[in-house]
């Protein structure tokens, strides 16, 4: 076994329960081969070269899209999967009924069977990684054990990874062990496939009590990059309620007036929903100078400082981006930023070795392959792209990076932006009367689910603060947790709720969306510094017609006004909805909410 462990890219490992986990799992998984990933660049050439020759990468022609890949999935792996995604606590009703529950021992004896052998014929890299800056006070580690070098030279652009990380953890025993098998091995050289996943037996289990995350048979973003929605929400968010932090799945931005005045505001939609869009904005230019600037476009931990002001870094290190949608006119600094050094998975590949995906241009090329390889052309009644292909690249090429952004103290924030997909019902923004109401706000959010989950899209299903599917804990203790922070702070952040994608009877949107965000977050802006006026509604804070800037845009009062609308006949089954969730979580469930649903509904009572 110690010839296993031998460290073959060159540096000392010192901690004993570390090297001790490897050991073991390198015992119990058989693998061929064991890398300890030291996160260098050439190792990085290493793993991408590799997957180029052996699968599942293509190289994209380097004239076009210097450094950068193509993988192509198993075309049964192509997003998260939430029925397959387990809280493993000791009481069930600790994980509460919005999660799926397995006991523990069980998840251990089913997944030990499971990883028993899983990895033979391959490589099993140790992966040592930082969520946050090295040695933030905000920061955790982790280390992924994985038998895919996708997950690795993945890890490499999301995360702080390598050496440096095995130095700072030290002989330290505070790291999150993170176990990945794609859960196919290669028994014989048939065995051998481009993308190895076991979609029969797929588990991805988190044990919150003894900070474990163990994760089978995918290799797809969120189930296989164990940084992100595994350790950094669903652990995490259970470290910040016994800590007193949370762990978000918001982006972070920082927005400054042309008078030279910075805020920063943290946002959060579910899956699909425009966190990268809006992290990224690019103001227009008839608004007079105003700048946004990208701290990150996923997750935020936010701990409240001993001054009582809340401070927010962005856990990752690279954006796994929505490709589809993506265009220059959508999203101009992501772009820019996919110019070099990507991995695309599961978009379309043009004949001149260059990628492409729905809405990057008006029209598609001519010739195409699609997601899976097939011969594609305009017209065809499939996508080019997988509707949940995406793009990672590194924070440090985002043309709008801020330079706070690696600040290991974190940025302080002024608002907290809670959004979902609706066609009907919520307006364009609101901004909740006080904390209490804001929670409430956030707790109810609804949304039409997206093509990043496994499952039916276009369903409106209630996603509390976009963390449905990232909550480590009972949602009704979430509640109370977000509640509690409020009075931790010394003035909390205003709390805002909007929607780009309401609707006209047509099925159009009513909001032009994307760089015109910024009329919103400008009145945002305004909001938490008093300087913006608004209308008092039953549901919230509203601005009026003349609140937002309209500055080089012509956008009439009547569909303003339809955009705006609060319908006395759909908000009372709104309300409905609130307390369908309510139900669910009865027992739990901080009174402070359920007399909040009750004061909203009575203003509804003529
Ligand atoms: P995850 O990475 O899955 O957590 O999602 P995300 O919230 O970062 O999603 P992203 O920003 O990539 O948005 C996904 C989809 O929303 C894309 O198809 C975008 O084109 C669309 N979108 C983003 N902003 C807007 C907007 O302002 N209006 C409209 N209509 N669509 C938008
Ligand atoms: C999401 O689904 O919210 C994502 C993509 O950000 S994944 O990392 O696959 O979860
Ligand atoms: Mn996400």
């Amino acid at each position: 076994m110690d010839a296993l462990l031998k460290v073959d890219t060159g540096y000392s490992v010192k901690n004993r329960k570390l090297k001790k986990w490897v050991q073991e799992i390198a015992a119990l998984c058989q693998p061929s081969r064991v890398h300890w990933c030291d996160g260098s660049d050439q190792e990085s050439e290493w793993l991408l070269n590799q997957m180029v020759e052996n699968g599942p990468l293509i190289r994209l022609n380097p004239l076009k899209r210097p450094h950068s890949f193509l993988a192509r999935s198993n075309p049964s792996d192509v997003a998260r999967v939430e029925e397959r995604t387990f809280i493993c606590c000791q009481k069930k009703e600790d994980a509460g009924p919005t999660n799926n529950w397995m006991d523990p021992g069980e998840a251990k004896s089913t997944l030990l069977k499971l990883f028993k052998g899983s990895m033979r014929g391959r490589t099993l890299f140790v992966i040592p990684f930082s969520m946050g800056p090295l040695g933030s006070h905000i920061a955790q580690i982790g280390v992924e054990i994985s038998d895919s070098p996708y997950v690795a030279a993945s890890m490499k652009i999301m995360t702080r990874m390598g050496k440096a990380v095995v130095d700072q953890l030290g002989e330290h025993d505070d790291f999150v062990p993170c176990l990945h098998s794609v859960g196919e091995p290669i028994i014989s050289a048939k065995d051998d496939v481009s993308w190895p996943c076991d979609r029969e037996h797929l588990y991805i289990c988190h044990f919150p009590e003894t900070k474990e995350i163990w994760s089978y048979g995918s290799g797809y973003g969120g189930n296989a990059l164990l940084g992100k929605k595994c350790f950094a929400l669903r652990i995490a968010s259970t470290m910040g309620k016994r800590e007193g932090w949370l762990a978000e799945h918001m982006l972070i931005l920082g927005v400054q007036s042309p008078e030279g005045e910075k805020k920063y505001v943290a946002a959060a939609f579910p899956s699909a929903c425009g966190k990268t869009n809006f992290a990224m904005l690019i103001p227009p230019e008839s608004l007079g100078g105003w700048k946004v600037t990208t701290i990150g476009d996923d997750i935020a931990w936010i701990k409240p400082k001993p001054d009582g002001t809340l401070h927010a870094i962005n856990p990752e290190a690279g954006l796994f981006g929505v490709a589809p949608g993506t265009s220059e006119l959508t999203n101009p600094n992501a772009i820019k930023m996919l110019k070099k050094n990507c991995i695309f998975t599961n978009v379309a590949l043009t004949g001149d070795g260059d990628v492409w995906w729905e809405g990057l241009t008006e029209r598609p090329p001519a010739k195409l392959f699609d997601w899976q390889g097939k011969e594609w052309k305009p017209g065809d009644d499939r996508k080019a792209a997988h509707p949940n292909s995406r793009f990672t690249v590194s924070m440090e090429q985002c043309p709008s990076l801020d330079p706070e952004w690696d600040n290991p103290e974190g940025v302080p924030i002024s608002a907290f932006i809670f959004g979902g997909r609706r066609a009907s019902v919520m307006p364009l923004v609101l901004e909740s009367f006080n904390w209490v109401h804001g929670v409430y706000m956030a707790a109810t959010l609804g949304s039409e689910t997206t093509a990043a989950a496994a499952g039916k899209v276009g369903e409106v299903r209630r996603d509390p603060m976009a963390m449905l599917p990232f909550c480590g804990y009972h949602m009704g203790d979430y509640f109370a947790h977000w509640l509690k922070m409020g009075t931790l702070i010394k003035n909390p952040p205003h709390v805002f709720c909007i929607n780009w994608f309401r609707k006209d009877k047509n099925g159009d949107f009513l909001w032009p969306g994307f760089g015109e965000n910024m009329r919103v977050l400008k009145w945002i802006f305004g909001r938490t510094g008093g300087t913006a006026s608004a209308v008092q509604t039953p549901i919230g804070w509203m601005p009026s017609y003349e609140d937002l800037d309209w500055s080089g845009i012509k956008f009439k009062r009547e569909r303003f006004n339809e955009l705006m609308s609060i319908d006395n006949e759909l908000w009372p089954h709104e309300l409905e909805l609130h307390g369908e969730l309510f139900s669910k979580l009865a027992g739990r469930l901080p009174m402070q909410l359920e007399l909040m649903r009750e004061m909203l509904r009575l203003s509804f009572v003529s």
